[in-house]
């Protein structure tokens, strides 16, 4: 069976005022009742594929994860709890150490992000199949999603020769390109986004970690060797896990690995980043707007609309969004939703 790790330690700050500090994008429900991080259990919560999962956090966050698993009768194989938050290369690193520890040398896991949008029908468990399949071969698989627009948000993967069962070789994985390289990626063709699920052996991953980034190996091993157990939650140690790197699996691991597969993906999914993600995925009118919660919009296109607190109205404008929680507001345009994480920066905590 696959054991889930779900990563659920980041600080979604585009997604400000509704993500915050205390309460980051992945644990909050934007358009229906369960959180991304619920729906994330739910789509790995079939017994007959999967062992019940991993979850790493944050320490601060530990509590809204016990909550929210409880509330769907979802039991746990562990929290993980970071000390300190380092990115996700070590994180996946601790996971992988506390998988072999836990289930043994073979164990494949398959590593979700809390911040998707996934409509998880057949096409997704027929990809999560072949990846199966292909981690066994000890390959590190990514899930390859069809590129609509340059993005500057993506991993890039470039698609190399068939491994046969569906998978194919990774021949070049670019993180986060600038627009320019988007774009010439998308007009070359061939390229795929890197959905941010991956699957492979716990150990495989590890070797290439100490490989590539073995600061981060090392700190993330005696982590977990000399972690505290708290019922559920296991604290991985303070001063081994603070001499991991600040760095994300796709630049320590996936950029530099000869040894990447992709399963070029068609299930629905999405990367619930930033506001403009939230508008196109949202039910739009016909004048292109989404208005959730209390809010009201005349004259108005191409917008998004959000309050959860006092009567929204807005009027004549377009392109924007406009966020209303209980203590903020946040006024932009959609088409500079990515940089609503500096913004953040300069206000300071937003707890
Ligand atoms: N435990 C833990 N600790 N989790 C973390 C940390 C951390 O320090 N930082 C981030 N995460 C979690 C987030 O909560 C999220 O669920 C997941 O890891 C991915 O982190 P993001 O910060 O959302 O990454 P990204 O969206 O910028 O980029 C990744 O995903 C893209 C697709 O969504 C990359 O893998 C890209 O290549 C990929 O295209
Ligand atoms: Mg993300």
């Amino acid at each position: 069976k696959i054991i889930p790790v779900i990563m659920a330690g980041g600080k979604g700050t585009r997604l400000w005022p509704l993500s915050r500090a205390s309460a980051p994008k992945q644990f909050i429900q934007f358009t229906d009742d369960l959180s991304l991080f619920q729906k994330t259990l739910e789509r790995i919560s079939d017994s007959s594929h999967y062992e019940a999962p991993v979850v790493i956090t944050n320490e601060d966050f530990r509590f809204l994860v016990a909550e929210q698993a409880r509330e769907l009768d979802i039991k746990l194989s562990g929290v993980l709890l970071e000390p300190t938050a380092r990115n996700t290369a070590p994180a996946v690193a601790a996971a992988a150490a506390f998988v072999m520890k836990k289930f043994g040398d073979d164990a494949i896991i398959q590593v979700l992000a809390s911040d998707h949008e996934i409509v998880s029908g057949e096409s997704y468990q027929e990809a999560i199949d072949i990846a199966f399949k292909t981690a066994k071969a000890d390959k590190l698989v990514t899930f390859g999603i069809m590129p609509t627009e340059p993005a500057t948000g993506y991993g890039y993967i470039e698609v190399g020769k068939d491994l046969g069962d569906g998978a194919k070789a990774v021949k070049r994985f670019v993180e986060k390109p600038d627009a320019d390289k988007a774009a010439a990626m998308l007009s070359a063709g061939g390229f795929l986004w890197n959905s941010g699920i991956f699957m492979f052996g716990a150990a495989q991953v590890l070797s290439e970690m100490q490989k590539y980034a073995p600061a981060v190996a090392d700190a993330a091993a005696a982590s977990v060797a000399k972690a505290q157990n708290d019922l559920d939650f296991v604290r991985l140690d303070a001063e081994a896990f603070g001499k991991a790197t600040d760095i994300s699996i796709d630049y320590a691991i996936m950029e530099k690995t000869a040894n990447a597969a992709v399963v070029p993906s068609s299930f629905s999914w999405s990367d619930m980043g930033s506001w403009d993600a939230v508008w196109k995925l949202g039910k739009q009118d016909t004048d292109g707007n989404v208005a959730l919660g209390n809010a009201t919009v005349v004259n108005t296109r191409n917008s998004l609309v959000m309050s959860r607190t006092s009567h929204l109205a807005v009027q004549g404008l377009d392109g924007v969004a406009v966020i209303a929680s209980e203590d903020a507001v946040y006024v932009g345009k959609l088409d500079e939703s990515q940089s609503v994480g500096s913004l953040v920066k300069l206000l300071g905590s937003t707890k």
